[in-house]
């Protein structure tokens, strides 16, 4: 399919299914690639034989919903935001615990992909701040996103290279076995991770979070009353004194949800404790 055509047929799509062009701009060649596809599968000519088609099933917006999923990530992907996770709030996030008499930290991951954030989380968890703080508490987290595929990767924890590029080496090697073109995580390093298949915009883990992270889904993809729903949506799964990480590239919608801007780096909040 030709980039002006598709471009034309997403500007159409996009916000009938309440996600935002200038989000999809930079990416849109991998949904064009999977649009192609599914024309060729259907049969059809083209474009605009797709958009008759679409008009005339109304469950096909479903699969047009799936298509548009964008399915980029890395470890340790946005360094900067990754060092201050580290070196600060994960550290405090731990000697709260602590001094709290709390048993763990509790962390979403959301929009997980193929488990490579969830996987840096407990990666710098385990061989940094748990090792720098002289402690041994769990960092429980749960990784959802609403692709069955990504999802399955995420659970056999093979990597290549490429996904690995962002990760400081010495976290790689302590933290992976390589074999042949593959990278597999050491088992130490799956532990207390539970991925589970949710649709963000329906659904939210049970229970109380001490970090979340949202990053490159909702404020880049959705429009802005989906973003505002799930801010409002969120707040009462976020613990006072809690951190809300977003894509570095991304901005809150204007309004109040009590989040305050945090070591002035893009993309890091914190709930105010009170
Ligand atoms: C661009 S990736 C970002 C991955 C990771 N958060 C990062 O920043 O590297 C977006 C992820 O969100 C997932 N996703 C898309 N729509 C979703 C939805 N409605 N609910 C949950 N996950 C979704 C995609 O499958 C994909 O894994």
């Amino acid at each position: 399919m030709k980039e002006p055509e598709c471009s034309e047929f997403l500007r159409w799509c996009l916000p009938r299914l309440r996600f935002r062009w200038p989000g999809f701009r930079k990416v849109r060649k991998q949904v064009c690639k999977r649009l192609g596809r599914r024309i060729a599968e259907l049969g059809l000519e083209g474009v605009i034989a797709y958009r008759e088609y679409l008009e005339r099933h109304a469950e096909e917006w479903r699969m047009l919903d799936s298509l548009c999923r964008i399915t980029i990530s890395r470890f340790y992907r946005d360094r900067g935001v990754f060092d201050v996770l580290r070196t600060h709030i994960l550290p405090s996030l731990a000697r709260h615990a602590v001094s709290g008499g709390e048993e763990e930290v509790r962390c979403w991951s959301a929009g997980c992909c193929s488990g490579e954030e969830a996987y840096t989380l407990q990666i710098i968890w385990k061989l940094c701040v748990m090792r720098a703080e002289g402690r041994d508490i769990p960092l429980r987290i749960i990784a959802t996103d609403t692709d069955d595929e990504l999802l399955e990767r995420a659970g056999e924890g093979l990597f290549e290279e490429s996904s690995l590029r962002d990760l400081p080496p010495e976290l790689i090697r302590q933290a992976f076995e390589h074999s042949g073109r593959f990278y597999a995580l050491l088992k130490d390093f799956r532990q207390n991770i539970e991925f589970a298949k949710q649709d963000i915009r329906m659904e939210l883990p049970g229970g109380s979070f001490h970090l979340i992270l949202c990053r490159n889904l909702v404020f880049t993809y959705f429009e802005e009353s989906l973003q505002r729903g799930f801010l409002e949506r969120i707040s009462g799964s976020l613990l006072p004194g809690g951190f809300f990480i977003t894509g570095i590239h991304e901005l809150l919608p204007p309004g109040e949800f009590n989040l305050k801007p945090y070591g002035g780096i893009q993309g890091i909040y914190r709930k105010p404790a009170s």
